[in-house]
């Protein structure tokens, strides 16, 4: 079987999380690796025992080379220009979530995707849990009758990262970008896509911005908490709220209310960096009517020992082998920027905007 040929953009953290995965897979050949920073693209396929594959400073130079896909790991505000270059480029692209920092950008990358004929896929690794499938059939099987509302959303008590994630230069936003897209598309992906309507927002940083709380507060210029009312297609309300840090436990379960039964579904594990669905599903519980009496019903976690990170970039290799279309597709994940966008508009002006998307995507 033939090799498929890999590059990677961005040389940071989750770089190394698709290299891992990449060479987890025996058909895979990890071609190349480029990082702005000197030197440090180099030392990461070093480090990876990757001596043949190779570096670059320009990711220009990279899609240059003869490849079948790309990951891009670059810091948000990178992932506009970087895929667009990519898919001009006549490389398939994995590209790490948040989609882009601003709808409009999100919209050319589809345009783009559409115009090349070549897949872009966002990975949003949460979703390679069976346990997410599951709880999409649940939602779109029936057994819910008419969904109308759906609460989602996650928090941290104290969970606020540093670096690249609470610059708006470099990441667009912050808790939104970082996790909430997550929220959104554990949701949205549940409920199959509906287009968003309309969005009420408040952000705001009391948290980041207070050096008892962070020790990068001077530095921190993004949203770490931000709640939101989200109207969308076929009279459902999405009733979004997302946390960095806060003085609370958790922000609750989230849940779908349907006409003839209800979910309340949880994140899986514990401590500081939980609470969000960033990871796997922990609890499902059905509440249901039977012969007149309320009732609820646990449904069964499928146990698995799945890497979902690892299974989101071998989705990717093999779309790729099987020409099939992306695995997370970008046009999807549309929405999920477009709900971003509206919630960082809304919050700006305190009112309640509209969303606007082209009608042809
Ligand atoms: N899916 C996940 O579980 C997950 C987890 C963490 C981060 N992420 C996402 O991955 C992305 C990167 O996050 P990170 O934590 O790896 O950040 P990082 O800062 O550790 O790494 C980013 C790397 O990209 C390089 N870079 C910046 N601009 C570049 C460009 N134009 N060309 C080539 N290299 C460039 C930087 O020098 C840096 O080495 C972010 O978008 C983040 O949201 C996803």
């Amino acid at each position: 079987m033939r090799k498929i040929r890999v590059g990677i953009i961005g040389s940071g953290g989750i770089a190394a999380g698709h290299l891992r995965a990449y060479q987890a897979m025996d058909n895979v050949e990890i071609a190349a690796a480029a990082d702005i920073v000197p030197g440090k693209a180099r030392q990461f396929l070093d480090e990876a025992g990757l001596h043949d594959a190779t570096a670059f400073e320009d990711h220009r130079k990279l899609l240059e080379l003869e490849l079948d896909g790309v990951s891009i790991c670059t810091p948000n505000v990178s992932h506009y220009g970087t895929t667009i270059d990519a898919l001009q480029a006549g490389k398939k692209v994995l590209l790490e979530k948040p989609m882009s920092v601003t709808l409009e950008e999100a919209v050319h990358m589809v345009q783009v995707s559409k115009d090349t004929g070549l897949m872009l896929s966002v990975g949003f690794q949460p979703r390679y849990d069976p346990n997410t499938k599951l709880i999409r059939d649940v939602v779109q099987g029936g057994k819910l009758g008419k969904v109308y509302y759906v609460e989602v959303g996650g928090g941290r008590r104290r969970g606020m990262p540093g670096g690249t994630f609470i610059r708006k230069e470099l990441a667009g936003a912050g808790a939104m970008a970082d996790i909430g897209c997550y929220s959104l598309d554990f949701a949205l992906h549940a409920l199959g896509y509906p287009k968003p309507l309309t969005v009420s927002a408040m952000t705001s940083n009391y948290f980041g911005s207070n050096p008892a709380y962070h020790a990068e507060a001077s530095r921190f210029d993004v949203e770490d908490f931000g709640s939101a009312f989200i109207r969308l297609e076929g009279g459902i309300v999405l009733q979004f709220k997302i946390s960095w840090a806060m003085h609370m436990d958790t922000l609750g379960a989230s849940m779908f209310l349907g006409t003839d039964a209800g979910l309340k579904v949880t994140p899986y594990g514990e401590g500081p960096w939980s609470g969000v669905w960033d990871g796997q599903v922990g609890s499902m519980t059905l509440f249901h009517d039977m012969m007149g009496q309320h009732t609820h019903t646990p449904i069964p976690r499928i146990q698995h020992s799945l890497n979902v990170f690892e299974e989101k970039v071998k989705d990717f290799v093999r779309a790729i082998r099987e020409d099939e279309p992306a695995p997370i597709p970008a046009e999807e994940i549309l929405y999920n920027q477009a709900i971003i966008d509206g919630i960082l508009r809304s919050a700006a002006i305190n009112k309640e905007v509209d969303i606007d998307l082209p009608s042809h995507l």
